[in-house]
């Protein structure tokens, strides 16, 4: 029955297809790197979320409209509509999707699908009330949220399997649906039901062969956690003391990632089968740590990610989201990505998370992403909510559907982008430096983080910002990716190594490569057991020191003197260095190792590495760090831009493609090493670059 439903379902959108006069969707850009504007029809990707499913149908010809008068050429819609699509099981409606799709296509509006996983309908729950995923103290979430499923559950991945094969089905040959989002923000909530555990002990099994390997990786010696049957390993569930075992829990966060992977490639593969002339994405989470991004982008055609800089207090805060960007593109080797909820209004659930942000600024974040390789933006929302948990949730629109400044905003924008489409295209950051983020000394980290105030984040964040500060492109490296096209390497606590990754460290600094290790790196092998060589462990030789004592800090009570004649305060932890070969160019001011090396230099075969054993909360520490390093590996710095201006430049043809964003409420002036010209007005602008507030310029080579 529901077979036959189906094959007339089809024979109906053939003869719908033949209907409708829209253009050719574009064939799916093969090869290692795809263009997204290529894809698009050479247009540069615009648009916002859009939710017909949530306005009377009446008001759709409106939307399409402005929408369109807005410069818009894209939606993302249905990522929340499963009950809409599949209101009893089996039985499916896309009418209403059909006829928002016709009205949208016919004001050159294309879309991608979200399949509608993360919002499973309620008579799914009724039926199957597993499907809910279980927390670490075994209660069941229930139906009324979203993303609580367990992807682990048959009848969920069975559920799954149906809506998006009948969705493929139905839309795999509309010229108006360029491509599939797969499910929404996926990565939580973990399920630790029977399931899961079976599940686990499985990839156990599939990854260490015999107990006796489990065993001794694990080191199931301490408080005789031996075990003999693959059906008595736990999950990490003791949340008490935190007391489950870290080499067991690591494998826990590696498996979850992998799972989250499987269960985005069951609805890959259903689309990559019956869809293939659609491209597949999914809205990642920039930071978001639960999901090892690298490895998930594999099975997509390219990132996109949900941006939204107003999650922080300070306006001013844009390293944030720089950094975001950046691990984003570096999540699939550079190649150029989408946002696709960037921030269009105030956001919030219960309580607004802020306070109103300039206008303008909603320009200055846009170009942001562009800046970062963004060649699409799609603005979360169209319109506010009405209805439930996200009435506080801003969109382009508030609810009344008046055109408000934010609209006007989106719209000049809109404009300028397709303006600037030409030259973007086929333009890239390219960056001198890199820096190293590894999931898993994040995740070991996150199990043991060794001292209260440990933040993975934080450390990136000390050395990313001071080199966007001076103006230097910095790109996202997961281990264990190729670095020898970087001239320095920034590795923030390496704390989980495995020897591949020491072996590419090692050949990048004796081929000549400048790194900078910092505190609680090489401390453990890839099993998260601790190594029983003297810290740095495998870094022991390339930095020339080694850690017999250290010092975990509570009270920021530390001090490090130099480099040079300034002293600044330190933070988080003292490594007290022992070098064999490396120079000294910082001690501890204060307590029983004052005068003893905080920082060090190192030349090792045609490279330089340098270790820093400790942090600070002064960015001139770091601003002063990386003008040392970046003079010996012949990294130019701009030390002239004013603090709540950025400076961030792609490339084409050894072209340069200049932003300049202002996130301040005053005018400025930017200093650049020559006389560029205005992209958007053709006019060449003063060497000293003037910058209104909340103001952007384009800039490229005359
Ligand atoms: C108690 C226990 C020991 C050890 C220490 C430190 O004293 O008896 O086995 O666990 O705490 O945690
Ligand atoms: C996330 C989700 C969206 C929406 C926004 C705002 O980014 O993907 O569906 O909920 O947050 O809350």
């Amino acid at each position: 029955m529901k077979r036959l439903w189906m094959k007339l379902a089809c024979g109906l959108m053939g003869a719908y297809l033949l209907m409708v006069p829209a253009a050719q969707g574009q064939q799916v850009p093969s090869g290692k790197s795809f263009d997204l504007i290529e894809w698009n029809g050479g247009k540069f990707i615009y648009g916002a979320d859009y939710y017909p499913e949530a306005w009377d149908e009446s008001q759709w010809e409106k939307d399409a409209t402005l929408m369109q008068e807005a410069g818009f050429n894209f939606v993302r819609m249905g990522e929340f509509a499963w009950v809409k699509m599949e209101p009893q099981e089996g039985h499916y409606d896309f009418a209403w999707l059909d006829r928002a799709l016709k009205v949208l296509n016919a004001h050159g509006i294309r879309a991608v699908l979200g399949t509608p996983t993360a919002s499973p309908p309620a008579w799914l729950y009724a039926k199957y009330p597993d499907i809910a995923a279980m927390d670490a103290q075994g209660v069941r979430y229930r139906y009324g949220s979203r993303r609580n499923y367990c992807l682990h559950n048959p009848d969920f991945v069975a559920a799954t399997t149906r809506i998006v094969t009948a969705m493929a089905e139905h839309f795999k040959d509309h010229p108006g649906v360029l491509g599939w989002q797969i499910d929404n923000e996926v990565g939580g909530p973990k399920c630790y039901d029977p399931a899961s555990q079976t599940a686990f002990q499985a990839w156990c099994q599939r990854k260490y062969q015999t107990l006796e390997a489990l065993n001794a990786a694990w080191g199931t010696v301490f408080w005789g956690h031996t075990y003999h049957a693959w059906g008595e390993i736990p999950l990490p569930w003791n949340t008490l003391y935190n007391t489950s075992n870290p080499s067991l829990a690591l494998d826990f966060d590696r498996f979850w990632s992998d799972s989250t992977h499987a269960y985005v490639d069951v609805q890959t593969a259903i689309l990559r089968k019956i869809a293939p002339r659609q491209a597949i994405t999914h809205n990642e989470m920039g930071m978001y740590s639960e999901v090892d991004y690298h490895d998930l982008n594999r099975s997509l055609d390219f990132v996109a990610w949900d941006n939204y800089p107003m999650g922080h207090e300070d306006y001013s805060q844009y390293f944030r989201q720089g950094l975001a960007h950046d691990l984003m593109r570096g999540s699939k080797d550079n190649q150029n990505f989408m946002i696709m909820e960037q921030e269009g209004g105030l956001p919030g659930w219960a309580t607004f998370g802020g306070r109103q942000a300039a206008p303008g600024l909603y320009r200055v974040w846009a170009y942001q992403s562009v800046a970062h390789g963004a060649d699409g933006i799609c603005y979360f929302r169209w319109r506010t909510s009405r209805y439930g948990t996200e009435q506080y949730w801003e969109g382009i629109l508030d609810q009344d559907s008046y055109r408000n400044s934010r609209y006007f905003v989106v719209s000049q924008t809109g404009k300028e982008l397709g303006q600037l489409t030409p030259m973007l295209e086929g333009s890239k950051v390219v960056s001198p430096v890199a820096m190293l983020v590894s999931p898993d000394s994040r995740w070991a980290l996150q199990i043991q983080p060794g001292v209260e105030d440990f933040q993975y984040e934080r450390q990136l964040h000390d050395y990313y910002d001071a080199f966007r500060r001076a103006g230097v492109s910095v790109d996202v490296a997961f281990p264990p990716s190729d670095l020898a096209n970087y001239r320095l390497v920034v590795a923030p606590a390496l704390y989980v190594t495995d020897p591949t990754l020491v072996n590419k460290l090692t050949a990048f600094v004796k081929n000549g490569g400048t790194l900078i290790l910092t505190f609680r790196s090489g401390v453990k092998d890839e099993h998260n057991v601790v190594t029983d060589k003297t810290l740095p462990g495998p870094f022991a030789d390339i930095t020339g020191v080694a850690i017999h004592e250290f010092d975990p800090q509570i009270n920021e009570e530390q001090e490090i003197v130099g480099p040079g004649e300034s002293s600044f305060p330190a933070r988080t932890w003292s490594d007290i260095l022992d070098p064999s070969t490396a120079n000294v160019l910082a001690t501890y001011g204060k307590g029983y190792y004052s005068g003893k090396p905080a920082v060090t230099e190192n030349h090792a075969g045609k490279g330089l590495v340098y270790y820093v054993g400790t942090e600070s909360k002064s960015p001139f520490f770091y601003d002063r760090l990386i003008s040392l390093a970046a003079q010996k590996s012949r990294v130019a710095l701009n030390a002239k831009i004013p603090p709540g201006v950025e400076v961030a430049v792609r490339q084409k043809a050894g072209k340069k493609i200049i932003f300049v964003l202002n996130y301040t409420s005053t005018d400025q002036t930017v200093p650049l090493d020559q006389a560029y010209q205005n992209a958007l007005t053709g006019k060449t602008e003063a060497l000293e670059v003037q910058i209104p507030a909340y103001g952007v310029k384009v800039l490229t080579t005359p």
